[in-house]
Order: C-alpha cells, then structure tokens, then sequence
C-alpha cells in the first residue's frame, strides 16, 4: 500500500552496489516537471529497496514527503534480490530507434523541449543526425569526412563506410588481385618488396576514393586514370555519376574489372549508366587510346618496383628506380596534356625503401614530376591507412632498424592552370550514397559542397591564416 511519508523517516540502503550520482540531477528534473509518480519502495524497516535515485533528488529538491509503498511480504533475501533485480533488469532494455525518433519527433512538433526526456542536448542532436554548424560533424555532413590534410582511414565511421561499399558493389570480388598495392599491408610498411608475397593484398579504399571524387570533381565529369589497376576507383567514379576511364598496361586487369562490371553494373543506377571504361595501354599512349579532354584525374601509380605486376617490358613496374622515374615523369607530361584547364590531378602515392632501407624519395620525385610537367602542386593529403599487423611488426622494426611503422600514404593533390579560372564548379555536386543492397533499400542521397565558386588567389589570402600549415 502507498503512502506519504516524511523523507526523514525513509533510509537508503548503505550496501547499495548502483552509483547514481549522475541520474540524480534528471530525476530532480524529471520530479519537477512530471510530479513524483512513481514510489519509493522500502522494507518493513523503512530501509529504500527500490528508488534509491528518487530518494536523493527528492532531497535536492527540498520535499520533506515522498511516496512510499513498504514492502513488508518479502524475505530478508528477496529484498536483498530485488534491490539488485530492479536495476539490473533495466539494463536488458534498449532503445527503438525508429520508435524513438518518431515520438521524440512528435515531441518536437509540439514544441515540448526535448531536454525534459532527460535526453542530453547532445543525444538529441544525435537522434535526429543533426549536426551544428561548426563542429566536425557538420563538416562531415557536408564533405563526407571533415575535409582536413589528414585523413583517418582507419577509425570506426570510415571503416563502416568501407563496408558499406565493398558489400553493396562487390568490389572484394578479387578480380583486382594482380594489381592491388596502394593498400596493401606491406605498401603501408613501406619497406618490403613484394615478390612472392602472397598475402596482404587488399583493395584501393573506396571510401578515399569516394572522398577524393567528391573534392575535387563534379557529378558529369570526364575522369581519368593511367595507373587504373583494379576496379575500385571505376566504380565509385561511376555510382558518383562521373565517366571514368582507367588505362592499365596489362590486360588480363582490364579484362578483370570489365567482367567486375558486367557483373556488377546493376547494383546502382548511376553505375549503370556511367559506364566506367577500362582501356590496355602504357604511359606513352594516353593520348592515342583515351583521347579526350578530361576534367579531373586520379590515380595510384606503381611505387618503383616494390610490387612488379607483370613481366611485360612497358610495365614501369618492372624498372630499377632510374628508368622507372623517367617513365613516371613522362606518365605526369602526358596527364597533364589531356587534363582542362582548372582540373585537379589527385595521385596517391607513399613512400617506399631501397634494398639498403633507406627512403628513395618517391612521394618528392612525384611532387617534381608533377611541378615539372606543368601543375601546381595543391594539396598534400595524409591518409592515415588502418593499422593492421602494424601494431605487431612495429617494435621489432623500430628496436631493430629505427623505421616508424609507417601508417600512412601521401595524397598529392594537383591542379592545372587553376589560378585563371575558378576552382570548384559552381553546379550541385550531389553524392549517393547507397546502404546495403541499393536496389531494396532507399538511397541517402547527401548534398556535397553546393554551389560554392572559390576564386583560388582570394581564398588563400583570406581563408589561411599567418602560420597555418598547409
Ligand atoms: C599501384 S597499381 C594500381 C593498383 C590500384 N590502385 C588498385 O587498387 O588495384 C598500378 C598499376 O599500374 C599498372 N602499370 C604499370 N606500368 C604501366 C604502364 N606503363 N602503363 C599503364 N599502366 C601501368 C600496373 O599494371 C598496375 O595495375
């Protein structure tokens, strides 16, 4: 039976095992608004079982009675049962989300103030995937990942994303075995040579690739990719509405990612009908088998020779450093003669050691053969890759030879005559991002970066200030 009773009369429990120091300041506020509804159960010495939290902040609240039921049926033991039971039952529950945000949608309609539910402003903001303006959130509502010179493949945001992409488009289908380096665990170590490594070999990450589109190129865009390798980079070109076109030197690759796509090309509309293009050709010849003018390129060419993909004499992958840089220079010349003015040349490279283990300085050579060839060089990029067997392999690496295990690779990021016209287009640049199987489930479709015309000399001069480090 309830009754009211002076809090005086009423004892907490001194055993009890809840701390619940934090709910007492909601429960007051809970009190306050709702009334106090639900009783405090105590045993037949007055002694709090259940409620323990709404006993203190009755007394936060200065009320000198509070509803009690006394439970005098119950053994010494169940008592001692309950206490525990009550709270521990109340951790089996779980939250609707759906349910929840309907009735916390309803709520908001009403113009009731959300923080009553003694949900936090920021769980609110949560709920409703609300992000403000001004945090990383907002900007990564906005450009997929905050959009900062250092990128954090590996945390758990980026990672879903990665999932959502292979599964939803197949891309571990295998077919870009042969080719795939740039992510490849002993790319990342950056001082193995990989003949006759058999394992490790993993695929570009569609999310940087997602990321790298959605920066620097427009839906409609023409796009370009001399060093294509597996089928990564043409999918996500292609489900992003850009017309891709890969160049590979080998052409059981290209044969490869063309049966990726037959496969494949129904799993989203824009895919379909973008048609990504995989042509065989080398270095030299562009021009001739992918003639065009191209508004955006991007890439992950050979590193050297740590990875030599075929025994083909024009696969620069195949060269000691000297002859390999000079190919790679001429790769950049071509490039840039196919690119339009305003274009960015995106290449995504790490550095990589020589047999005496020092660095070659492969991420300076690109730099210089891209300035060489023309472009401004624009943007450098960390992506800092997932760590991997890193963790493993590092203390014997750093005790045995002082090499950081090295869990990054540098995106350079490049542009052609950007300085005479603007830089960003100024049409809608709308991303699809589709969750699971994209024909069942409705597509989230995120608008990225809108409408925004960025004169290049007034932003540099205005947008960075003294010292910032780019
Ligand atoms: C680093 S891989 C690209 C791997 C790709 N990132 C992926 O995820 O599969 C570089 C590619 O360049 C190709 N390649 C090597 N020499 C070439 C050449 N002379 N012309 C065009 N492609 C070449 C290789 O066949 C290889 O597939």
């Amino acid at each position: 039976m309830m009754n009211l009773t002076p809090i005086s009369d009423i004892k907490p429990y001194p055993g009890n095992p809840r701390v619940n120091d934090k709910a007492i300041g909601p429960v007051a506020a809970s009190i306050k608004e709702f009334g106090f509804q639900q009783p405090i159960v105590v045993d037949k010495d007055n002694v709090i079982i259940v409620g323990h939290t709404r006993y203190e902040a009755a007394k936060t609240l200065g009320l000198t009675e509070v509803p009690v039921i006394v439970a005098d049926k119950l053994s010494p033991e169940q008592v001692q049962a309950y206490r525990l039971a009550d709270n521990r039952t109340n951790q089996n529950s779980e939250w609707d989300p759906d349910l929840l945000l309907s009735e916390l949608t309803d709520l908001k309609d009403a113009n009731f103030d959300l923080t009553k539910t003694a949900f936090t402003p920021q769980e609110i903001h949560d709920i409703f995937n609300e992000p403000t303006v001004g945090t990383p959130d907002s900007l990564a509502a906005t450009f997929i990942v905050p959009p900062f010179s250092v990128l954090h493949g590996g945390n758990p945001t980026w990672l879903a994303r990665k999932k959502a992409w292979t599964t939803s488009l197949s891309l571990r289908s295998g077919e870009s075995r042969e080719g795939a380096v740039c992510m490849s665990p002993a790319v990342q170590a950056g001082n193995l040579r990989m003949e006759g490594n058999t394992g490790g070999v993993s695929i570009f990450d569609p999310v940087l690739a997602e990321v790298l589109i959605s920066w620097f190129s427009a839906p409609g865009d023409k796009v370009i990719d001399n060093f294509a390798g597996g089928s990564v980079r043409g999918a996500m070109c292609g489900v992003m509405g850009r017309h891709y076109t890969g160049i590979d030197i080998r052409p059981q690759q290209v044969k490869a990612n063309e049966v990726w796509y037959t496969k494949n090309r129904h799993k989203h509309d824009l895919l379909d009908a973008t048609s990504p293009t995989w042509i065989v050709g080398d270095v030299p010849s562009p021009a001739t088998v992918a003639p065009g003018e191209y508004d955006f390129a991007l890439t992950c060419p050979p590193y050297g020779n740590l990875e030599v993909y075929s025994d083909m004499p024009d696969d620069i992958s195949t060269k000691e450093y000297v002859e390999f840089k000079e190919l790679y220079r001429r790769a950049a010349a071509e490039l840039y003669t196919l690119l339009k003015d305003n274009a960015f040349a995106v290449i995504v490279v790490g550095e990589f050691r020589t047999k005496t283990g020092e660095y070659y300085n492969f991420v300076g050579d690109t730099i210089t053969a891209y300035l060489d060839a023309g472009f401004q060089y624009y943007n450098e990029v960390i992506y800092e890759t997932p760590l991997g067997t890193l963790i493993l392999r590092a203390r014997k690496q750093m005790t045995a030879t002082r090499k950081a295990g090295k869990t990054h690779q540098n995106v350079l990021v490049f542009g052609k005559n950007l300085n005479k016209t603007l830089v960003t287009p100024s049409h809608q640049n709308v991303l699809v991002f589709s969750k699971g199987d994209v024909r069942k489930t409705n597509a989230v479709v995120r608008n990225v970066f809108t409408n925004i015309d960025i004169d290049v000399e007034e932003a540099s001069l205005s947008e960075e200030p003294d010292g910032f480090d780019n």
